[in-house]
């Protein structure tokens, strides 16, 4: 049954049209915030592990910063290749814990 886990406060949140590494335990997660709407996924790029957290926001996407693939945010596919997603975690704020439901 899936949980509610604490990923960080929300000052640990990135700045608006950025994005940025979270750790929680041993995991590494991708946070993104586009338009004041915060996005979480997991970190590992399908493609070659990519890093996701350290890339880039464009146009509602996060970008890869290893070979740019773009994933869009709301689907989590690749723009390219509908197949190459990236799993969105569900999110809440309370208080000031950000929290991600667990898979
Ligand atoms: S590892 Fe992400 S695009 Fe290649």
């Amino acid at each position: 049954m899936p949980q509610w886990l604490r990923l960080c406060s929300t000052a640990d949140l990135p700045a608006e049209g950025e994005v940025r590494e979270l750790a929680m335990g041993e995991r590494l997660y991708c946070a993104a915030m586009v338009e004041g709407r915060l996005t979480v996924t997991d970190n590992e790029c399908p493609h070659r592990g990519g890093p996701l957290g350290q890339g880039l926001i464009e146009q509602g996407r996060v970008i890869c910063p290893w070979h740019a693939w773009a994933f869009d945010l709301r689907t989590g596919c690749a723009l390219h290749n509908a197949k190459a997603c990236i799993h969105i975690y569900p999110t809440r704020i309370e208080g000031e814990d950000v929290l991600i439901e667990s898979r």
